[in-house]
């Protein structure tokens, strides 16, 4: 496995790998657990070469203590990826990836607007931004993107239909701990305690999938909302349930098309997501 930190190298190198058939990319903030490690799993099952980026994206972040807090330790990646089947590391600074001020602006509608794009203005913009400069440089057959980050991987795909490009986005489980709780680069920020606490999330989502039906949508979300605030560890930002391609409110369970309940909760100072299907 090689590691490179420039635009150059990545270039140099991605001319000989290319050689050797088609190019699997997992893009990253770094700070790899096993939810990582599966994406890479998946890239090299279906793949003949394996990229993946190590770089916390500063476009990204709509507020800066979340961005100084954001966990980074490239030694420990570069070890989690040793025995993974990635083949080359791309790792550059924020100077290498913005030499100059990226000033794009990405129109995604109604999908950007509503939950985390509500929350985090800017967030997927900034998501844009990167993801379309790395695909630009590495040129993928395909990138692989985790569903625990739902709305980011609709955004994906939109913007891979706006700008025409030759990659194909493959969606990749939620990997869990095992007690529930997702697996997030944001979980290690938890301590012990908010840790247990935090199993809560996904499982009063597994328990909001066995009510469908039995509740309404609206009674459903307001049950899920008081369980998990009436932790006194957490504080639900939002609870949606969503259609899985226009990512807008469902009404109805009758509605014909697939139900995502998406979610954010602070725990302490750290935001977590999370979502399940619900049909
Ligand atoms: O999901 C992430 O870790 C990031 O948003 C991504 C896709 C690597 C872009 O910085």
């Amino acid at each position: 496995m090689k590691l490179v930190k420039t635009v150059k190298e990545l270039n140099e190198s991605m001319q000989l790998l290319r050689t050797r058939g088609t190019v699997g990319f997992v893009p990253t903030m770094g700070a790899l657990h096993k939810g990582h490690i599966s994406l890479v799993e998946n890239a090299t099952c279906g793949n003949n070469v394996v990229v993946v980026s190590i770089f916390v994206n500063p476009t990204q972040f709509n507020n800066i203590d979340d961005l100084e807090r954001y966990p980074r330790n490239l030694d420990a990646d570069l070890n989690m990826l040793a025995d993974s089947g990635c083949d080359l590391v791309f790792a550059p600074s924020v100077a290498e990836m913005y030499p100059v001020p990226d000033n794009r602006k990405f129109r995604f509608g109604t999908i950007e607007t509503v939950m985390e794009g509500k929350y985090r203005p800017g967030h997927f913009n900034g998501v844009a931004q990167i993801v379309s400069k790395l695909f630009d440089t590495i040129k993928p057959d395909k990138a692989y993107f985790g569903l625990k980050d739902f709305q980011q991987l609709t955004i994906i795909k939109s913007m891979v239909k706006q700008l025409n490009l030759p990659v194909e986005i493959v969606p990749c489980s939620i990997i869990r701990e095992k007690n529930g709780l997702a697996m997030s680069s944001r979980n290690r920020l938890l301590n012990n305690e908010e840790t247990e606490n935090a199993a809560i999330i996904s499982n009063t989502l597994f328990m909001a999938k066995e009510l469908v039906g039995k509740k309404s949508v609206k009674e459903l979300v307001e049950w899920v909302t008081e369980k998990i605030n009436s932790n006194p560890f957490l504080n639900v930002e939002y609870f949606e349930i969503v259609d899985d391609t226009n990512l807008q409110h469902i009404e109805h369970w009758e509605e014909d098309n697939t139900k995502v309940g998406c979610i954010a909760v602070y725990c302490g100072k750290v935001r977590l997501i999370d979502n399940i299907v619900l049909n």
